[in-house]
Formats: C-alpha cells, sequence, structure tokens
C-alpha cells in the first residue's frame, strides 16, 4: 500500500511525501513512481502528526459519554496519532487486565494508536499502590492518578521511588484537596463576580511544589499535568533551573481562556484546574514561549450533556479538547506571534514522544509516517455539533480560528479526511 502526499508545505517549502508501508520513503520535489493513493495537498501544511499524552477515552464504564471508537475517531479529526487514555475509568485502570482491554479495544478500533495510562493507586484511593510495573508490561505508557492528586506525599514518594526503579513516568494531577473547600471555579474577582465559591491557584501551586521537592530528593522524573498558574510556572522554571528532572503540560484551554468565561454561567467553562486570570494565562504563554512548558496535552474530558446541564456547582469538570487544540494553538499562539508554528509542533508532537519514549513522526526519509496535513489559511467558526467526540462541551463553541486539519495519516493509513 504506497501513498503519495504531493505538493504539500513542510517548513514553508514545496515537496511531495512519498510513503511506503508505516514510513515514509522519500521526501523531495517531483517524485515519482507508482503509488496506490495519490492527496493533491497543494496549499496545505504537513507536521508530524500530533501526540496527546493526556486523554479520557471513558471506557471502560462511562461510554455514554465517550468510548474507544469515538474517542480515536476525535483523535485523529484533530490531527492526533496517538493518545495517552487516563485511569479514571469504571473499573479503574489500576490492574494489567484493564489495559489489555484498552489496548485490544483500541487495536479493533484501529483510528488513533492508543497508549493507556494506569492508575499510581488501587482505584484511584490514594491507599495502596497499585501494580505498576505489572500494568507497564501490559502496554501503559506512564502511570496517574489523574483526576485525583497522589493522595499524600509519603505516597508520591513511594510511588516515585518504585517508578524510577522501572523506568515509569508518573503524570500528576496538582490539586491540594484541603483547599477545595466546595470551590467550583477560580478564586478571585471574577468569581465573586458570579458569586461562585472559589480555588486558589496555590491549591495547585502547593501539590507542584511538593512533587517537584520530592523529584529532586529522589532524582526521580515528575511529569506535572495541565499547569494552569503563573506560580506553578515559575515554580517548574526554578526547579529545571536547578536540575530537577521535572516536566509538565499545559492545555489549550488555558491557553485561549480565562476564567472570564465563568462570568455566563456556561458549564462548559467548568474544568479542573479551573480557567484562570488573564495574568496566569499571559504567565503560561511565556512559559511556552521560553521552554518551561514542554507539551501541550488536551486534557480532552468529555461529558454528556447531562452531566452539564445542571447547576454549575453540580456540572462535571472537563472540556472535550481533541478537535480544537491545533485551531486554538495557532490562532493564540502562533497567529499573536508568542510561538512559531515549528515550536507549536514540537509542544504536541515531538516533545510528548520524547517524554513516553515513542517515535516522534519526523518528515523525513525513514520516518514513521504518521503525518497531519494542515490548512493554516482556513478560518471557521468551531461547531461541537461536528464534534466527531461524543463529548460536545467546550466553551470554544463559536469562536472564530484559523488553522484546520484536512488530513491525518497513522503509519502510512489515511485514518481521517476532512
Ligand atoms: O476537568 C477535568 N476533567 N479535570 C480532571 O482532573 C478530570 C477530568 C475528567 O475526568 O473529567
Ligand atoms: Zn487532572
Ligand atoms: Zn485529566
Amino acid at each position: 500500500m504506497a501513498l503519495i502526499i504531493k505538493n504539500c508545505a513542510i517548513n514553508g517549502k514545496k515537496c511531495d511525501i512519498a510513503v511506503d508501508g508505516n514510513r515514509i520513503a522519500e521526501v523531495g520535489k517531483d517524485l515519482q513512481g507508482n503509488f496506490d493513493e495519490v492527496v493533491d495537498a497543494d496549499g496545505l501544511t504537513a507536521l508530524p502528526a500530533f501526540i496527546d499524552m493526556h486523554t479520557h477515552l471513558r471506557e471502560p464504564g462511562y461510554e455514554y459519554k465517550e468510548d474507544i471508537a469515538s474517542g480515536s475517531a476525535a483523535a485523529v479529526a484533530g490531527g492526533y496519532c496517538a493518545v495517552c487514555c487516563m485511569p479514571n475509568t469504571k473499573p479503574v485502570t489500576d490492574n494489567r487486565y484493564i489495559v489489555k482491554y484498552i489496548v485490544d479495544r483500541a487495536k479493533e478500533v484501529d483510528l488513533a494508536k492508543v497508549y493507556p495510562i494506569g492508575a499510581v493507586t488501587v482505584g484511584l484511593k490514594g491507599e495502596t499502590m497499585a501494580e505498576m510495573a505489572s500494568m507497564k508490561e501490559a502496554g501503559a505508557i506512564a502511570m496517574s492518578d489523574d483526576g485525583q492528586p497522589v493522595s499524600t506525599a509519603q505516597m508520591m514518594r513511594l510511588a516515585l521511588e518504585y517508578a524510577k526503579g522501572h523506568d515509569i513516568l508518573i503524570c500528576s494531577h496538582c490539586e491540594e484537596k484541603s483547599l477545595i473547600n466546595d470551590g467550583v471555579v477560580n478564586e478571585g474577582e471574577n468569581a465573586t463576580k458570579a458569586g461562585l465559591k472559589g480555588i486558589p491557584s496555590s491549591a495547585e501551586d502547593i501539590i507542584i511544589a511538593r512533587d517537584v521537592i520530592l523529584a529532586e530528593m529522589l532524582d526521580a522524573k515528575v511529569h506535572i499535568c495541565h499547569v494552569s498558574t503563573a506560580s506553578g510556572v515559575q515554580l517548574i522554571r526554578e526547579a529545571k533551573a536547578r536540575g530537577v528532572k521535572v516536566s509538565c503540560e499545559t492545555c489549550p484551554h488555558y491557553i485561549a481562556g480565562t476564567d472570564e468565561l465563568i462570568l455566563t454561567y456556561d458549564t462548559d467553562s467548568k474544568v479542573n484546574p479551573p480557567l484562570r486570570t488573564q495574568y496566569d494565562r499571559q504567565a503560561i504563554l511565556r512559559g511556552l514561549a521560553d521552554g518551561t512548558i514542554d507539551v501541550i496535552a488536551t486534557d480532552h474530558a468529555p461529558h454528556h450533556y447531562e452531566d452539564k446541564n445542571v447547576d454549575f456547582s453540580q456540572a462535571a469538570n472537563g472540556i472535550s479538547g481533541l478537535e480544537t487544540a491545533f485551531a486554538l494553538g495557532y490562532t493564540y499562539l502562533v497567529e499573536k506571534g508568542i510561538i512559531t508554528l515549528d515550536r507549536l509542533s514540537e509542544l504536541m508532537s515531538a516533545v510528548p514522544a520524547r517524554l513516553l519514549g515513542l517515535e516522534c513522526g519526523k518528515l523525513q526519509a525513514g520516518g514513521l509516517a504518521d503525518i497531519t496535513l494542515v490548512d493554516l489559511d482556513k478560518e471557521y467558526l468551531i461547531n461541537s455539533e461536528n464534534f466527531k467526540s461524543k463529548g460536545k462541551n467546550t466553551p470554544f463553541d463559536g469562536w472564530k480560528v484559523k488553522g484546520k486539519v484536512c488530513l491525518t495519516v497513522v503509519e502510512g493509513q489515511i485514518k481521517y479526511r476532512a
């Protein structure tokens, strides 16, 4: 099965990409040969397909919100060749049988590559460490209690020590529970205006600080999930300067949104960590530009209409993010001159690949044929009705963006065409 993509732009230069099997055979001008499929990509830009290190696919257990089939379809529609799915399923992905179930089901679906993330503690309860090595053997790519913080500093210490011995990356959802105190949005002026209970940014910062200190003490790796605060970025910047093995991600909603969005009581803007202030957002942008923030991950958190169509305080946390990530990143980072397209590509593909030990699809001969074609000139309105994801929950519905995913190739096979 041979494929050729004709006339796409790579780093601004027009060329063809010839694919043979799951690899790129050749990149160059006017490539000739016999191809089963020819894609005319005139006017489109080719990028290494994206890798999402933080996705919620909801299967097993919450298939009414999303399942592996709908989540994988959303992934390839968003330009992703691979997603790592979080363990807050039902039952929790805390053992090798569930890891294997997800791996097998994703292979049947055969759209995006799906890498399960196993739980750090049994049932995400924070009481007993889960069998992380056994899950790794079954195909888990990292471990996290996401949805919850790892309960205590002692549990995190033990987990980081164990993970270090088995070369496992722990991804930490940072939230000091005692400071939540029924809060539902970011604590500050907008929470007060809206009359909603606030969550202070220190709830996030304290656990970032805890985990950075533990990683430093143990000389272990730790990955901080969904950084949303200015002080969190600064804690990580300082830790990196000391040589701590910390990496981190932020999400498109902290790049494009602030807590002003809660003033309409749109429950689709309710997410954990909450959307923060403009001050925090600016610090996130600086962190992306100066390399403090390593990765843009979606924290794709699809929910059913019924989970969101309730009082703000009762609504589920989360934003359906796979199908808007590239456009929000391109519009709010590249178009605004904060970072280059090349850096956006690194944040969405090469760096997550490196952190996870995956091969990134490099657009060169011999590289894995994981390729996304985007139209950088295309302006359009986000319309969640068109999402492949079952989760239509996005506060960005109706927003005008630039940059559209047109085609996604996963290991040589076209898995999505707009
Ligand atoms: O907004 C969120 N949604 N934050 C989390 O930590 C969990 C996630 C979910 O699973 O819905
Ligand atoms: Zn989380
Ligand atoms: Zn999450």
